[in-house]
Parts: C-alpha cells; structure tokens; sequence
C-alpha cells in the first residue's frame, strides 16, 4: 500500500503523503554515527517535489547510504551516486557494487564473533580490499556507537549484557547486503571528495544532492575525515543548477552560513539512540514541500 503510493506520481498540490515513521526500512549494512534513517520520511517528501525518473541524486557524503539507498529502492530518482572519502566505507561499497555482495553476505555469515575472532579480523584488514571490506563492517558492529574513527572502542556490555554479539545480525546483514546486488547497476560509488564532485558536477541542471556533511562540532570524535571548510561547501552548494538538501548541527555559525546564500532553513526534532530528544537543522533553496 506504501510502496503504491511512493511509486505513483504525485501531484504537486498532493505533495505531502502522511509518512509514518515506522515504515522506514533499515537497508543499509552499517549503523551510522550521524545516520539519517530517522529523515527518510522527509527525504521521500523531497524526493517527490524534487526527484523524478530522469533524475540522479548525488550523496556527497554518502557514510552508510541509507538516502541513496532509500532512492533507488523506492524509485525517487533513476539512479545515485555515492561518494565518500574513508576508506574503509569506501571498501565496503566497492566490494558490494563490484559483484563481491554474496561474498561479503556469506563470509559475515560463517563469521564466529568473538572478541579475539574481531581483532583477527581487524589486524587483517590490509590484506586486500576484501579483508578491509570485512573489517570495516566488524568494527562497525563491535565498536561502541558503530564509531569507526581510529581509537573507537569495542562494546563493553551491549544489549542485555550480550557484549559484542550485541549488534551482530549475520542474517539480516547479508539479506540488506543482497538487496544493495539487485540494485547495483544503478549506484555509482566514487571514493573522493564530497566537495570536488559537487563543483565536477555544479552545471548539470537534472541532478539533486543530500549533503550530510560531518558535525562541526562533534564530527572528530566520530568519523576519520572529519574536516570540512564548512564556509567553502556553502559556495560550492550556492553555486550548484540542480537542487539540493542539507543537514546540519543547530548552530549559530551554520545559520550564518545560509542566511548568506539567502538559504532557507528549518529545525527538525529527531530522537537520538538514548530516545532523547534533539534538533537538527535542514538546509535547502527552497523548503515549501516541507508541510
Ligand atoms: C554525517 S556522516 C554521513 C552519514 C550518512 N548521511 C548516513 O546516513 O549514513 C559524514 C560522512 O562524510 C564523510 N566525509 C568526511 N569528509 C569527507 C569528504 N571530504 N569527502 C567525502 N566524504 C567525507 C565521513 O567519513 C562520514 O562518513
């Protein structure tokens, strides 16, 4: 019934569809610091002004994918373009998109967590693409937030005591990691910089960018590539043809930012992991498909 409605075409005055939260499906394979599954349901809105079938979505900072992903499965856009600069998400996509998905699917399968099997994993991960592909997805369920900055730690107790077990679900990672096969033909993975690509990319008209640039403020304590020139993006971004969306930490400097590309902005409340409540800002020319 839900995906019916996603995939007919939406009038403008009938733009805003009632999106129950519950309906968003977890498909991407990492649990992300910084994650935007919670968004979904104000991306599909956007994606319905904005995207189209002739239409491609860019993800500068793409992290686990779930709007590119979200994109390309629901058909809000033809296809998406990931890029992201970390190396070891990078190898994860590359494995996946390059035909390495039931590998990475049935070696997370056959894997016997433990605390001293993770580690091997880890120590292992300059072998090859493959073996950084797997570490990265270990570490980022063992590790305390799904952080993968160097120096993040394992779980110590998890949920109900499970210790690193906690957030290991072989299955269900190796059935989102099969779902990403089906639609590979119409992802590119690019393992750059999120900025340059915009400015490759600023004159084409048909193409719409989420931009969901790390924290100012607590992005080093969660990725490896935490340093932006914030200022710079925002040019990059006020001089791009096709339309975009943006997330952003609520703060005063941010707002500076936009008000001087004469962006408009807009604070969403979203629950974090501890079920707190908190506000992130959204940025965008234009945010009249907000309801
Ligand atoms: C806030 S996270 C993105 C989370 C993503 N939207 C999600 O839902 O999973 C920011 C990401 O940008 C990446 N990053 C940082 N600097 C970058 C750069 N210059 N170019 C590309 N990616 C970069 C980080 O490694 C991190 O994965």
């Amino acid at each position: 019934m839900h995906q019916l409605e996603l995939l007919e075409p939406i009038s403008r005055k009938d733009r805003y569809p009632i999106v129950n939260i519950a309906t968003v499906p977890q498909r991407s394979p990492f649990r992300y610091a910084g994650g935007k599954t919670w968004l979904v349901p104000r991306i599909r809105q956007w994606l319905q002004y904005s995207g189209g079938p002739d239409i491609e979505l860019i993800e500068p900072f793409a992290g686990g994918g779930i709007v590119s992903l979200t994109a390309v499965m629901e058909n809000l856009v033809d296809r998406v373009t990931m890029v992201e600069k970390d190396e070891g998400v990078a190898a994860v996509w590359k494995v996946i998109l390059n035909g390495g998905a039931e590998w990475l699917g049935n070696t997370i399968l056959k894997f016997q967590l433990t605390p001293e099997t993770a580690r091997d994993a880890i120590l292992k991960a300059s072998e090859s693409l493959e073996s950084l592909a797997f570490a990265t997805i270990v570490k980022n369920r063992v590790n305390r937030g799904g952080i993968l900055a160097d120096g993040a730690s394992f779980i110590k107790n998890g949920e109900s005591g499970k210790g690193i077990t906690s957030r290991w679900y072989p299955e269900t990672l190796k059935k989102r990691i099969l779902e990403i096969d089906k639609v590979k033909h119409r992802i590119q993975f690019i393992q750059g910089d999120a900025i340059s690509v915009c400015e490759m990319n600023a004159d084409r008209s048909n193409i719409v960018y989420f931009i969901d640039p790390p924290y100012i403020k607590a992005g080093k304590r969660l990725y490896r590539y935490s340093q932006v020139d914030h200022e710079y993006l925002f040019q990059v971004v006020n001089s791009l043809q096709g339309d975009f969306l943006m997330t952003y930490d609520d703060s005063e400097d941010v707002m500076k930012m936009a008000k001087n590309c004469k962006f408009e902005t807009r604070l969403i409340a979203m629950k974090n992991t501890h079920h707190a409540k908190k506000t992130e800002l959204i940025i965008a020319k234009d945010l009249d498909w907000l309801p």
